[in-house]
């Protein structure tokens, strides 16, 4: 727990930054991140980007995967999760853009989309560290309540809760908002060897306190994490009201 969202920004970045450096990525043996988007690690990208700019962190051997995207919206709509990570990380850094995996929410055939993205985060050796935040509902990625806790990357169709949070982004018009997505499953996440979680502000806390003081359950899709290994999750003081 940290004061604020700039001191929980900064541990998170911090924390990539150790792990990506006591790794020691080669380009035969890189380092495998798994990313999200949403405001939550907007200041985890900034403070990297800052870090790599001081010389603290190459990104060089380093193979991200994000974890989801819209279907539905052209790649370079503003609102694409291609343009987001882009726009706050990629073009900032000196990652290889062959390095960077983003779900095609515009693939001819969105199953075998889903399929490839499996095997290519398998083939790259599995995820070294998954960072997350979490919905309202407390979903992971697009894990919206009900998911099964042993899915994998598959189209999913949007809670309504979630797409009337995202049409802050959308001119608050709900007709604007995509109603559906592709997104890694939960156990695609918990596949990961490490899963960092930053959740900020009050409006997250009802999540927080179901998914880490409750029962593992499909509802609260962020509760799994108490089945990982090595999981951690990062907030601020708000997101704590309800513990
Ligand atoms: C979307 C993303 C999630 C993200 C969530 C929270 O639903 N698919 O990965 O955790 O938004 O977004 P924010 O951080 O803006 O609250």
């Amino acid at each position: 727990i940290r004061d604020d969202t700039e001191a929980a920004s900064f541990y998170v970045a911090n924390y990539i930054i150790e792990r990506i450096k006591h790794f020691n990525p080669t380009p035969t043996h890189p380092f495998v991140l798994g990313l999200p988007t949403g405001s939550s690690p907007l200041g985890v990208y900034r403070i990297l980007v800052e870090k790599y700019k001081a010389g603290e962190i190459s990104f060089e051997n380093v193979v991200t995967f994000n974890m989801d995207e819209y279907i539905g919206i052209p790649r370079d709509h503003p609102q694409s999760y291609h343009t987001f990570m882009w726009q706050h990380f990629f073009s900032h850094v000196n990652i290889h853009p062959r390095n960077v995996h983003i779900l095609n929410g515009n693939a001819p055939n969105l199953e075998a989309e889903c399929v490839e993205y499996e095997a290519k985060i398998k083939s790259s050796g599995g995820v070294d560290l998954f960072l997350a935040g979490i919905g309202e509902d407390g979903h992971i990625a697009f894990n919206e309540p009900g998911s099964s806790l042993a899915s994998r990357t598959r189209v999913k169709t949007l809670a309504y809760d979630t797409v009337l949070a995202n049409s802050r982004f959308f001119n608050n018009d709900l007709d604007q908002v995509p109603k559906m997505a592709l997104t890694v499953g939960v156990q695609t996440v918990l596949e990961a060897r490490e899963v960092v979680v930053i959740v900020l502000g009050a409006r997250k806390s009802l999540a927080l306190q179901k998914c880490i003081e409750q029962g593992v359950n499909h509802m609260w899709t962020l509760s799994s994490l108490q089945l990982h290994p090595h999981p951690m999750i990062v907030c601020d003081e708000d997101a704590t009201l309800e513990l």
